[in-house]
C-alpha cells in the first residue's frame, strides 16, 4: 500500500504540461484491436488503467512496443477472445473491449463488472445495443458470452446518453453490415477523439460531438498513427489545486472548448481564467467564493471533477450545494475529507458544503480515483501534514501527479 506524505500550504504556481487522457486512450487501445493491422499512438498517459488494458491486448495476441511515449500494437494475432476475470475486476471499464472483440471476432466472453467504488456500474446499455445489433447474449455464473454470425448496423436509441454503451456500440459497429445509427449518444469528447482515431484507420463514422452519431459499415481498416487528446479532467484537477492555494498556474496542451464548464466555474468561486490557444493560466484569488454545481453529461459540468470542486469550496467563503446526478456513490470521500476540519453535509445526491476558514492535515484513504484527487487537493492547502492512504487508486488515473506537483511548488513525497 502507497501513500501520499504531503504538507500543505504552499502555493502552486508556475508552468506545467498536461497529459493524454485516461478516457481517451481506454477505447482507442481498445479499438486497436478490430484492425487486424497497426497502430501507433503518442500522448497515451503512463498510468495503471492504460497498462491494464496493453496487458490485455497482450494476452488476447496484440504485439506491443513502447517507446518514448509512443506505444505500437499491432493486432494481426489476435487469437482469445475472452478477458480474463482478474483483470476485468482490476479495471471496470475493461468492457469497452467486449464491443471491438465481437466487432473483429463476433464472439467475445467477458465477466460481470458489478459494483464498484463509486456505485454500481451497470452494462444493460451496452448489452441491448449490442443485441440491436444482432448479437446474441448469454449470461451464466456471472460470465457474459456475446457472439452472432454476422453484425447488422440498426437505428439505437439510448435511455441514457451513457459513455462507455456509446463507445461500445460504435466499436461493435464499425465493421458490421449497414448503417448503425445512436440516437441520444453521450456526447463528451472522448467519443469525438474515438472517432477520429477510427476514422483515420478507415471507419465511417460522423456526429460525435453530437447526441446522433452515424457508423456505416466498412469491411476493411488500416495502419494508423494517431495523438490522444489531453485529459480534461486531469487539467481542471491541477486548476483547482493551485485555486484552493491561491496560486497562479498555466497548464499547456489544453483543448479549451473540452474544459468550458470547469472554467465557468472557477471564475464563479473568484480565480482569474485567462486563455490562450492551447494554454490556460489560472490567478488564484485570497479567499474563494462558494457556488453551487450539478453534474451532468457533457457539455454539463462533469461528475469526474465534482469530488475535487467540493475540497476546493470546502475552503470558500459560503455555502455551496453540489448535486450529483451521474454515479450514486460519489461521497464516499467526504467523510475522509471531514477528518481534514471540513463542513459538508450529504443528503441524498445533495452534498452542502459549508466553508470554514482552514483545513488542518490528517491521515486520510483515497477511496477511489476521483476521491483521492480530491484528498490531495484538500492537503495541498490544509495546515501541517497529510498522510493519504491507498494511492494506488490515484495512480490508477492521473500520470506523475507527485511529480506535476512538486514542480509547482508542492510538499509531496510518496511513502511505501
Ligand atoms: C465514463 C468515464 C467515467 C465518467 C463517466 C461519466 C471512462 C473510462 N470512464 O464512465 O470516468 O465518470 O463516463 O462521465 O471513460 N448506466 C446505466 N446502464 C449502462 C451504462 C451506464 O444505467 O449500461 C448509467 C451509470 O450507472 C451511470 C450513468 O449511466 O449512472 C453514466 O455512466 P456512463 O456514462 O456509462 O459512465 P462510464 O462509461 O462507465
Amino acid at each position: 500500500m502507497l501513500s501520499y506524505i504531503i504538507e500543505g500550504g504552499n502555493k502552486l504556481e508556475g508552468e506545467v504540461n498536461s497529459s493524454g487522457s485516461k478516457n481517451a486512450s481506454l477505447p482507442i487501445l481498445a479499438a486497436t484491436i478490430l484492425s487486424g493491422k497497426t497502430s501507433t499512438l503518442y500522448n497515451v498517459p503512463n498510468i495503471q488503467d492504460t497498462q491494464t488494458m496493453l496487458r490485455i491486448l497482450k494476452l488476447l495476441g496484440c504485439k506491443i512496443s513502447k517507446k518514448n511515449g509512443k506505444v505500437n500494437i499491432d493486432s494481426r494475432d489476435i487469437k482469445i477472445q475472452e478477458i480474463p476475470d482478474e483483470l476485468m475486476r482490476k479495471m471496470r471499464s475493461s468492457v469497452i473491449l467486449a464491443g471491438a472483440i465481437i466487432g473483429r471476432q463476433k464472439n467475445a466472453t467477458f465477466s460481470y463488472p458489478g459494483g464498484c467504488d463509486i456505485g454500481t456500474r451497470p452494462i444493460d446499455l451496452h448489452l441491448k445495443g449490442f443485441e440491436q445489433l444482432g448479437i446474441k447474449i448469454e449470461e451464466s455464473g456471472g460470465s457474459i458470452r456475446c457472439h452472432c454470425d454476422k453484425i447488422t448496423g440498426n437505428d439505437i436509441h439510448l435511455d441514457f446518453p451513457s459513455v462507455g454503451a456509446t463507445e461500445n456500440i460504435i466499436l461493435a459497429a464499425v465493421l458490421a453490415e449497414g448503417d448503425t445509427i445512436i440516437t441520444n449518444a453521450a456526447m463528451e469528447p472522448e467519443i469525438v477523439d474515438l472517432q477520429n482515431f477510427l476514422n483515420k484507420m478507415g471507419a465511417k463514422i460522423s456526429g460525435a460531438g453530437t447526441n446522433i452519431i452515424k457508423i456505416t459499415g466498412v469491411k476493411n481498416l488500416k495502419d494508423v498513427s494517431y495523438t490522444v487528446m489531453p485529459d480534461r479532467i486531469e487539467i481542471g484537477t491541477l486548476l483547482c489545486m493551485s485555486a484552493i492555494t491561491g496560486g497562479e498556474i498555466i497548464v499547456n496542451n489544453v483543448k479549451i472548448e473540452h474544459i468550458r464548464p470547469i472554467i465557468h466555474k472557477l471564475e464563479e468561486t473568484g480565480s482569474k481564467v485567462i486563455i490562450e490557444k492551447n494554454k490556460i493560466q489560472l490567478i488564484g484569488t485570497k479567499k474563494l467564493k462558494a457556488t453551487d454545481i450539478k453534474t451532468m453529461p457533457y457539455p454539463g459540468f462533469p461528475t469526474d471533477m465534482q469530488s475535487v470542486f467540493v475540497s476546493m469550496l470546502s475552503t470558500a467563503k459560503g455555502t455551496s450545494m453540489v448535486v450529483e446526478n451521474i454515479f450514486e456513490n460519489r461521497y464516499k470521500y467526504v467523510n475522509e475529507l471531514t477528518r481534514m476540519g471540513a463542513k459538508i453535509k450529504i443528503e441524498g445526491k445533495v452534498a452542502i458544503v459549508k466553508g470554514v476558514r482552514k483545513l488542518v492535515g490528517a491521515e486520510v484513504n483515497a477511496t477511489d480515483l476521483r476521491g483521492g484527487a480530491a484528498m490531495c487537493t484538500a492537503a495541498i492547502a490544509a495546515k501541517g501534514i497529510s498522510k493519504i492512504k491507498n494511492i494506488e487508486y490515484i495512480l490508477r488515473g492521473y500520470e506523475n501527479l507527485d511529480k506535476k506537483l512538486t514542480k509547482l511548488g508542492a510538499n509531496i513525497k510518496i511513502q511505501k
